[in-house]
């Protein structure tokens, strides 16, 4: 491909080398051929698509139907009854929509809901941020976390010098597609050290060190997926500094504030440490997790500009990208945001919401671990409780998981990712009893 290419000449070739790539393939057992009932379609030659990684796990939970089964794979908060949570505030600030029949279903603007998009920002930087004084910022509604990186990334394939974003080893299975389908180069950091279940602090520094001037970095806020291992505050610092002095773009992937500490400031203060340096940063905010509103897809991309002249121009180019791909955001999921962020009663009935689901999940991590030590599963399994967020990576290996999915009805991503979300005090003693098994009987 010639570097003087368009934007979408570089996406469909990406789109035909992804397509054609390994990963992607048709699965073993799926035949290409053409059958007997497809004569005459002229989709024939279609080949049958591999399931998502992650929702592939809940498409093979759906079909067993044993009454132990238990779905970890998908990264979504269940109660101690095992059942999905509409927060009591959503159902409030629901019902003040519902109520008010001055409410129409008109289009919103291409970037969305203005109101949504100010508290949004004010959210993610700090009510008292100085970019959001100064209007260095530009924020859009977009269809949740995803939508919000893919607009962001379609935004840097076609306006920013350098193409290339680099993204850790591991990181959430869609970051790679998301971001070639958007027209960028991928490449990865070192992220995670196996050996020590903890960050690979120096590879990640060394690699950041060598990406060349300009690249783009995603960096998850916090409680990264799918290690649930995040760089300290000290370590931060050192990041913020090393990309800074190389040009190095911070592009931000915040889908769990709030759901990682059960605060909403600490889980952005590895973002305010980087837009309190005047520099410039994007940033991609979900509402799924931390208010529960994941069918909803409500998220917002904030971009952090060095001025307000800049921030004015990006905007106006962000519409160009929006437009044509799906005109304008849907109304509800931001009203309902909105109504809560702007609300102090309904606000602080969210904060403890939040915490509470929280601290469900590092209670799930404390009897995780309390099963496993009562059971003298071989191994250390400290990092169950040293990980923070919605997953826990286990370190079990694809053999086991295999193993465990069926013997014990346990589903969950076959790199040994577990969310922490789905298990209940009820399913914890499965859980072990499965992990001691593995551990014990498979190598
Ligand atoms: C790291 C990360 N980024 C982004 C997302 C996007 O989620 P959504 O598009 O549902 O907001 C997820 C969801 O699992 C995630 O884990």
């Amino acid at each position: 491909m010639s570097s003087s290419s368009s934007p979408s000449d570089r996406r469909l070739s990406a789109l035909a080398r992804h397509l054609s790539s390994p990963a992607e393939s048709p699965v073993a057992g799926v035949s290409a051929s053409i059958t007997s009932s497809d004569v005459g379609s002229v989709f024939s030659h279609v080949v049958r698509a591999p399931e998502d990684p992650i929702l592939g796990v809940t498409v093979a939970y759906n079909k067993d139907p044993s009454p132990v089964k238990l779905n970890l794979g998908v990264g979504a908060y269940r109660t101690e009854e095992g059942k999905p949570l509409v927060l009591n505030v959503v159902r409030k600030a629901e019902q003040q929509l519902v109520n008010d029949r001055s409410r129409v279903k008109e289009y919103l603007p291409i970037v969305g809901l203005a109101e949504f998009n100010k508290l949004s920002a004010k959210l993610i930087f700090g009510a008292d941020s100085p970019a959001i004084q100064s209007n260095r910022v530009t924020t859009v509604q977009c269809l949740s976390g995803t939508g919000s990186l893919r607009v962001g990334g379609e935004f840097l394939a076609r306006h920013y010098h350098q193409q290339i974003i680099y993204i850790p080893l591991p990181t959430w299975g869609n970051h790679p597609k998301v971001f070639t389908l958007a027209g960028l180069s991928v490449k990865t950091y070192r992220y995670y050290d196996p050996a020590t279940r903890g960050l690979d602090f120096k590879g990640l520094m060394e690699d950041l060190g060598s990406a060349p001037s300009g690249a783009v970095v995603l960096l998850h806020a916090c409680a990264h997926n799918p290690t649930g291992v995040d760089p300290s505050l000290q370590q931060w610092e050192q990041i913020r500094q090393l990309m800074r002095s190389k040009k190095l773009l911070p592009f931000f992937d915040s889908a769990y504030q709030g759901f990682a500490s059960g605060s909403l400031d600490k889980d952005a203060q590895s973002v305010r440490i980087f837009v309190a340096d005047g520099g410039e940063c994007l940033v991609a905010q979900s509402y799924a997790k931390n208010m529960g509103l994941y069918g909803e897809r409500v998220g917002a991309l904030s971009i952090v500009c060095k001025t307000a002249d800049v921030a004015g121009k990006v905007e106006s180019q962000l519409k160009l990208v929006i437009r044509p791909m799906y005109s304008n955001p849907p109304i509800h999921g931001a009203s309902i945001v909105a109504a809560i962020l702007r609300d102090r009663n309904l606000y602080n009935e969210w904060t403890i919401e939040l915490k509470a689901m929280a601290d469900r999940i590092i209670s799930m991590r404390h009897q995780l671990s309390d099963a496993l030590r009562a059971r003298g599963t071989p191994g250390d399994w400290s990092h169950i409780i040293k990980q923070i967020g919605m997953f826990t990576f286990t370190g079990l290996n694809a053999k086991q998981v295999a193993f465990m999915t069926k013997e014990y009805h346990i589903y969950m991503t076959a790199d040994g990712r577990i969310s922490m979300a789905g298990l209940s005090s009820r399913t914890v003693p499965h859980l072990a009893d499965a992990i001691h098994a593995a551990v014990t009987r498979v190598v």
